[in-house]
C-alpha cells in the first residue's frame, strides 16, 4: 500500500527542516501577517509540520496550537517551539469542539487533503463566528516546479495532471466550504532556494514528488535527480532556485 503524504513527511522530517523550511519562512510570516492576529486570541496552525508558522503566531498572550499527522515533524516542532500545544491529528477530522479558535492558519498544507472542500469545511467548523482563515498554497502552475521540469517529467513518465490551483479555483474551494469574504493574492516571486547539490538531493527525497516515483529503483531516482539538477536555474550566489509561486487566501466565518 502506498504511504500517505504525512507518513512520507514524517520519515523525511529532518531533511524537510533543513531544505524546505528556510524557503517557507517568509511565506509563513506573510500568512501570519494576513491573519491579523490580536491579543489573547486562540490560534491553530493546521498541518504545522516543524511548527515554524505556529512560532510566529505566538505573543500578545495568545493561546497557540499546532496539529499535524506526521509524528516525525511534530517531534522537531516540540523541540524547537516551546509555548505551543502540538498534537498529532488528521486535519480532515479535528478533535476540537465547534468554534474553538479565533484564527486558523495553514502554510502549504491544504493541497495534501484528498477532499479539499471537506477539509476547508472542517477548518471552518472549528473557527468561531467572525473567526479568520489565512493560508498559503503553491500556485498557479506557471510558477511552480512543474513549469521548469515539464520536459524531464515527460521523459520519466511522471504524471503532472494533479495541477496546482489558480487564484480563482482556490477561492472557489473556500467559498464552497462556506467561508465568506474570500480573497486570494498571488505572489510569483517566491522560490525554493537550495544552496548546493547536497541540499538539492536531500530536497528530492521529500514531499509530494515522492508519491509519483514511489516505485522507482535507486538508479531511476538518480537519473531523474541528475536531469532535474541540470534543468534548475541558479542564482547569483550559485544556489539552485526553483520557482515556487504562492497563493495567499484569507477568509472569514460569517458571525
Ligand atoms: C508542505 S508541509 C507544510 C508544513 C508546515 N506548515 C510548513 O510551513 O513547513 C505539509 C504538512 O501537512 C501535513 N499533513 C499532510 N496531510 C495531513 C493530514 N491529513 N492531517 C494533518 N497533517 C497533514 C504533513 O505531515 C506536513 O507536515
Amino acid at each position: 500500500m502506498s504511504r500517505t503524504p504525512a507518513e512520507r513527511f514524517s520519515e523525511n522530517a529532518a531533511a524537510y527542516a533543513a531544505t524546505m523550511v528556510p524557503s517557507l519562512r517568509p511565506i509563513a510570516a506573510e500568512v501570519v501577517r494576513r491573519a491579523d492576529l490580536r491579543a489573547r486570541e486562540r490560534v491553530i496552525d493546521v498541518g504545522t509540520g516543524t511548527g515554524h508558522a505556529a512560532a510566529l503566531a505566538r505573543g500578545g498572550d495568545r493561546e497557540v496550537h499546532g496539529i499535524d499527522a506526521a509524528p516525525g515533524m511534530l517531534a522537531i516542532a516540540r523541540r524547537e517551539v516551546p509555548d505551543v500545544d502540538f498534537a498529532e491529528m488528521d486535519f480532515a477530522a479535528l478533535g476540537y469542539p465547534d468554534a474553538s479558535f479565533d484564527a486558523v492558519i495553514a502554510v502549504h498544507a491544504l493541497l495534501f487533503g484528498t477532499d479539499r472542500v471537506a477539509v476547508l469545511r472542517e477548518w471552518r467548523r472549528i473557527a468561531a463566528p467572525s473567526g479568520r482563515l489565512s493560508l498559503s498554497v503553491p500556485g498557479p502552475d506557471a510558477v511552480t516546479p512543474t513549469a521548469i521540469y515539464a520536459d524531464v517529467y515527460d521523459r520519466h513518465g511522471i504524471d503532472t495532471s494533479d495541477r496546482y490551483p489558480t487564484a480563482e479555483s482556490l477561492a472557489d474551494l473556500a467559498a464552497d466550504a462556506g467561508w465568506t469574504e474570500v480573497t486570494v493574492v498571488a505572489d510569483s516571486t517566491t522560490a525554493i532556494v537550495l544552496e548546493d547539490e547536497e541540499a538539492f538531493r536531500a530536497w528530492r527525497e521529500i514531499g509530494s514528488r515522492g508519491a509519483a516515483t514511489a516505485d522507482y529503483t535507486p538508479e531511476q531516482h538518480r537519473a531523474l535527480t541528475d536531469e532535474m539538477l541540470a534543468a534548475t536555474p541558479r542564482d547569483a550566489s550559485g544556489a539552485f532556485r526553483i520557482p515556487f509561486g504562492t497563493l495567499y487566501l484569507t477568509a472569514c466565518r460569517a458571525g
